[in-house]
């Protein structure tokens, strides 16, 4: 029988509910035991949260237990009733400080709905303190960053997970990634990932976000940090995790309508990246808070030497030659056959289930620590590069970002 993860809540802002509702969705493999934030009233209002919500389904599923047919089904409902109603005998802890939590409370896992620039510090005393840790994306504001927590995480043997929005966990995620990297659609060289927003900035367009969104020194970065991180995440995921090499990027910022504001902001609106992987592999990736752009094909396309997918659309090649009345080649007739992709027959957990099932067992998380590292290394070095004007190694971006000391910015765009 799986151990039921017990969590400590770090960071009770805009996202923190929707950490509450994910592990509530799993009695019987989560428990939150404990919430944090540096803001009081946030922490309070996050722990009257969780003993509502925990309130409310033990109440829902007490009533659909006396409506249900199937004994199984009236069993499950009323064991996770009991679950839900332990929240009330037991309550939530309330802490002001992350360290304090992890010394003071019984806790098998933390998950981090703090800012980026604080992600790293607590992802690394809650790994020293043998807690596994789900982190909010964007996993860090530098790969510098994201490679401590990794390290620190592997080291301690806990597990790291970062928020993905499932991106991966579907079944056609997973048959994509098997046709790319079993050599089904033939030797994959190149990848394109279009996304735009037309208006979606963060306190620009729409209000109500957190302060930090717009600083980079805060967030690390614009629209890829924000909403690039998924998409990317996503194509090393389908391309079979290959490795970046070189980092080549362009930035801009200054659509309207103007930033009306008080607070610095910094970051960008678009970011066009070009990687080299170390296995010859490359992507283009393009993304964009706030564009002009309609009618053009958005998400990820993949090239390869049988075949191709065009977001999930599977093509093989199938084409003949002509040939003359002595069989010699005259012209080739290329046919690109759209074929039904072969899907798993299996369940895929949303990504806090597949986080608790990682804590439980040997798996890792599907967004794990090293995917996500990748990920921060083409985010922070594509804005180095737009800042240099000029293509980057990763070796080279450990080496500036090392130059780095607090409170310097990102790579801010002037
Ligand atoms: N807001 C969104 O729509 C959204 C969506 C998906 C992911 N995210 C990600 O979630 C994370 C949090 O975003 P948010 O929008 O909830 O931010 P937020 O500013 O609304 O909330 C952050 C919370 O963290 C608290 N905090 C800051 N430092 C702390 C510390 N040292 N210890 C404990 N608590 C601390 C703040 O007081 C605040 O309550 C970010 O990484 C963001 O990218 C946000």
């Amino acid at each position: 029988m799986a151990k039921r993860i017990k969590i400590g809540l770090i960071g009770c802002g805009m996202i923190s509910g929707s950490h509450i509702n994910g592990y509530l969705a799993h009695p019987q493999h989560a428990e939150i035991v404990a919430v944090c934030d540096t803001v009081d009233e946030n922490a309070k209002r996050r722990a009257a949260q969780v003993l509502a919500g925990a309130e409310t389904r033990a109440t829902e599923a007490t009533a659909n237990a006396k409506k249900a047919d199937a004994a199984e089904a009236r069993e499950r409902l009323n064991e996770n009733a009991a679950r839900w109603a332990e929240y009330k005998e037991n309550g939530v802890k309330i802490y002001n400080d992350y360290n304090e939590m992890l010394k003071a409370c019984e806790l098998d896992a933390v998950s981090l709905a703090t800012p980026p620039f604080v992600h790293e510090a607590p992802t690394v005393a809650a790994a020293a303190a043998g807690k596994h840790v789900f982190c909010e994306k964007p996993m860090a504001r530098t790969a510098t960053e994201a490679r401590s927590m990794r390290d620190a995480c592997d080291k301690a043997g806990v597990k790291l997970a970062y928020q993905s929005g499932g991106t991966c966990l579907d079944p056609r995620s997973y048959a994509i990634r098997e046709y790319v990297t079993s050599g089904k659609i033939g030797d994959v060289y190149y990848g394109r990932l279009t996304s735009y927003r037309v208006r979606g900035r963060p306190n620009v367009d729409m209000f109500g976000f957190g302060r930090w969104f717009l600083n980079s020194v805060y967030s690390g970065g614009g629209t890829i940090y924000d909403i690039g991180v998924y998409a990317i995440n996503r194509t090393l995921y389908l391309l079979g995790s290959p490795q970046p090499a070189t980092i080549s990027g362009i930035a801009y910022r200054g659509m309207l309508p103007e930033y009306t504001g008080e607070e610095i902001n910094d970051v960008e609106e678009h970011a066009s990246v070009f990687v080299r992987f170390t296995n010859g592999m490359s992507c283009t990736f393009e993304n964009g808070w706030s564009s002009n752009m309609a009618g053009q094909p958005q998400g990820l396309f993949i090239f390869g030497s049988k075949g191709s997918f065009s977001n999930d659309k599977l093509y093989l090649e199938k084409g003949e030659w002509d040939t003359d009345d002595k069989g010699n080649r005259r012209r080739y007739r290329e046919n690109l056959v759209e074929t039904p992709l072969e899907l798993p027959d299996r369940h895929f957990p949303d990504k806090f289930r597949d986080f608790l099932n990682a804590c439980n067992s040997d798996a890792q998380p599907v967004s794990n620590g090293d995917i996500g590292l990748n990920v921060t290394e083409i985010m922070s070095g594509a804005l180095l590069s737009a800042k240099l004007g000029r293509e980057i190694t990763v070796d080279e971006l450990y080496d500036i970002e090392a130059l780095r000391s607090e409170p310097t910015p990102g790579w801010p765009i002037p």
